[in-house]
């Protein structure tokens, strides 16, 4: 079948784009559309021409699998200089996500019509990309530079409402978007309206309106060069006529695409939806019903975990110890909601209903009917295993138990329970409610059916979802803390809190370890090292956080930490220079100073080495499961890809060559290298 066909409506032609699953720009779409406008076109009884899509969305965009394929004729760019010749009146009829590339076909169209449920949007600087088929040249002209420039360089996409505003839209349907696009088009035959190009229309804007932009989002958008190519191009539009200005897009667009960023970027995109494919898992496993959700413990974790499921209006039932308890619990819970008021995410409307289906209680009975249950209390055995008992003798036998640990072994918790098939890990990051990752862990006994439950849950709280099996730490903190085991160490080799903080800052991490470790408080860390084994994590290289946690330093909140915060400014601890000195004799490690080079590669290649040695043992179940890990929990730049696909990128012969080196001087118990990585390297 093929994947455009035209029907002919009296005067007025509706072609169809049906190309399961988003209608994405392939090559046989955009030559079908192609051939559909040459027939259309050629007939003398068609006055208006409607392009909709089939199924559950307009184009989603260019068909990003055929990125790094050899073009095929007609390229998007060149269907839509054929479509900017058209003069029969040509209406975008729009459902679902028009997105990159399908909203740019739609912003060649002379009218849109919206579903009042749908979007529009470029977000193609998720990619790495600018918009290649007239994006960046249209929109401005369309809506203006500063929007224009919004849109694009934010990616997101927006509401039809918004492009009615915006004047994107020229009418919104609320209902049958195909019969309203034709009345619409029988208005404009009627009217003789005319073919309303886009790239007609005027644009101007001084240059000082990009040089402020730039600067607006300099922080955010820190190492991608997909932004500031955008604002490029966009200037181009301002600046140049219509065709160069399409030149100018072209040129950093294919220069992008080429470029390894944008590689990276579109490596993520697939191993994000990837990810949620688990080996037995697929559309005929049962999945459970969860109507109403439960969480124990009211702390940070807890109440950003409630938030996250009150946002989809579950109702969720909080369960803590005491009435004070519960009070605090329901106060943490209304400051987020405020916060969230004040920074304009919500509206009080929405605050008022998103906390209407939140309830507190200390009383067990309370929560016996939910469908899921999530632990989120003191990270300790004992404890945990006291709650699942209790959770296992009042849960209806259906409800799924859930632990936030972030650590311990679940296996453990599950043999308390009657039920360990119905025992997962749902490991969400701090602040629960915005950080986008949520590990899954599955046990020995957790069955496919909670399992799937699981994995539909996150896509309906908006997370993206990873497996991990049972290890110290799962993929995330087990890989972090060897990250954080090459810094300390690297402290009492001789490098300071500063160097090594500012190597990792430009790397891309979102900040240095030691400004990490203050922000969160390092007691976190002492306090769970405490009751770990010494086989478990080299002593040497946390002394120093040790001795400054026992002096009170524990980052910002006491004022003191890695770093003294004193009134707004930061500087280094002097304390911690003489604390590296004396752990560096007491453990007999020699000073000496230390290459920016080689911090960088201590700490990137313990993370490396660790990753693969996760899927080597089945932890993770592919290697760009690790990746989307490390991206979304800990701000590895998106645009190398996680720390795998970085490894592959600068060759993993060299990467295995210095972690044989590093065994070499710092001994084999940390940097044995991965057997997976040894034998990718050699292939
Ligand atoms: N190209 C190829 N495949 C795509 C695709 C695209 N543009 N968009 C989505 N897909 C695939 C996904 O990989 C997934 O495949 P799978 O089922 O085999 O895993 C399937 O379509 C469904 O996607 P989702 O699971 O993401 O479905 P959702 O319903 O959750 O989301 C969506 C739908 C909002 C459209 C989301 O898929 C999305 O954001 N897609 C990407 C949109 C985009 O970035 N477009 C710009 C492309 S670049 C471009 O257009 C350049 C141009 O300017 C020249």
């Amino acid at each position: 079948m093929s994947v455009v066909s035209t029907e002919i409506n009296n005067d007025i032609a509706v072609i169809i784009i049906d190309n399961p699953p988003v209608n994405a720009l392939s090559h046989a779409v955009r030559e079908g559309v192609s051939r559909a406008f040459v027939d259309v076109e050629a007939r003398d009884d068609v006055r208006a021409i409607i392009l909709c899509c089939a199924g559950r969305t307009f184009c989603a965009g260019a068909d990003i699998s055929e990125f790094g394929k050899p073009p095929k004729s007609p390229s998007l760019p060149e269907l839509i200089d054929q479509m900017d010749k058209i003069n029969i009146p040509l209406i975008a009829a729009i459902h679902g996500t028009a997105l990159g590339g399908g909203f740019e076909l739609a912003l060649c169209c002379h009218y849109r019509i919206l579903e009042a449920s749908a979007k529009v949007g470029l977000p193609e600087v998720n990619l790495g990309l600018i918009p290649g088929a007239g994006g960046t040249q249209r929109l401005p002209r369309l809506i203006g530079v500063s929007q224009a420039l919004d849109m694009i360089t934010s990616g997101k996409p927006v509401s039809a409402e918004k492009t009615l505003a915006l004047k994107i839209a020229d009418r919104i349907s609320q209902n049958n978007l195909k019969q309203n696009a034709i009345t619409f088009a029988e208005e404009i035959i009627k009217n003789k309206q005319p073919a309303k190009r886009v790239s007609d229309l005027d644009i101007k804007d001084n240059s000082e309106v990009f040089d402020i932009f730039a600067k607006k989002i300099a922080a955010r958008t820190r190492g991608f060069l997909a932004p500031a190519a955008a604002i490029e191009a966009v200037k181009a539009a301002t600046t140049l006529s219509f065709k160069e200005g399409l030149m100018v897009e072209r040129e950093q667009f294919i220069k992008l695409v080429e470029g390894a960023q944008s590689k990276a970027q579109c490596h993520l995109f697939f191993a994000e939806r990837e990810a949620a494919k688990v080996p037995g898992i697929d559309k005929n496993t049962a999945v459970y019903d969860i109507g109403q959700v439960a969480v124990i413990g009211g702390g940070i974790m807890g109440c950003g975990i409630a938030v996250s499921f009150l946002n989809k209006m579950f109702p969720v039932t909080l369960l803590e110890i005491s009435p004070d308890a519960c009070g605090a619990a329901r106060q943490k819970i209304t400051n987020i909601y405020d916060s969230s008021v004040k920074k304009g995410r919500i509206t009080e409307d929405q605050k008022e209903k998103m906390l209407a289906g939140l309830i507190l209680t200390c009383e067990y009975d309370d929560i016996a009917n939910a469908d899921l249950v999530i632990e989120a209390v003191f990270e300790k055995m004992e404890i945990k295993k006291q709650v699942f008992e209790k959770l296992d003798s009042v849960m209806k036998p259906t409800a799924i138990l859930a632990t936030n640990t972030s650590f311990l072994d679940i296996n453990e918790i599950a043999s308390v329970t009657s039920r360990p098939q119905n025992v997962l890990g749902l490991h969400f990051f701090s602040p629960a409610h915005i950080m986008p990752l949520l590990e899954i862990v599955r046990t020995d006994h957790t069955s496919n059916e909670t399992l799937a439950t699981a994995l539909k849950l996150a896509k309906m709280v908006g997370k993206t979802a990873v497996i991990s099996g049972v290890c110290y730490g799962f993929i995330a903190n087990r890989m972090s803390s060897c990250y954080g085991r090459e810094a300390g160490l690297l402290l009492l080799e001789g490098a300071d809190v500063e160097q090594v903080d500012r190597v990792l800052y430009e790397f891309g991490m979102p900040m240095g370890m030691f400004t990490m470790l203050d922000m969160a408080g390092i007691d976190i860390g002492v306090m769970a090292r405490e009751k770990l084994g010494p086989e478990l994590y080299d002593q040497r290289a946390f002394a120093i956080h040790t001795a400054l946690v026992k002096d009170g330093n524990k980052g910002q909140k006491t004022g003191a930490g890695f770093y003294v915060y004193d009134g707004g400014q930061k500087s280094l601890n002097p304390m911690v220079t003489e604390l590296a000195k004396i752990f560096a004799d007491a453990f007999q490690i020699t000073r000496r100073t230390i290459s920016d080079k080689e911090i960088e590669e201590r700490c990137i290649f313990a993370l490396i080495n660790e990753g693969f040695k996760i899927v080597e043992e089945g932890i993770a179940l592919r290697a760009s499961d690790v990746d989307v890990v490390y991206t979304s929990a800990f701000g590895f730049p998106r645009y190398k890809g996680g720390p795998l696909f970085y490894a592959e990128q600068i060759g993993l012969d060299y990467v295995v060559r210095k972690i044989n080196e590093f065994a070499k001087m710092h001994g084999e118990r940390w940097w044995k290298p991965s057997n997976l990585m040894i034998k990718l390297a050699t292939k």
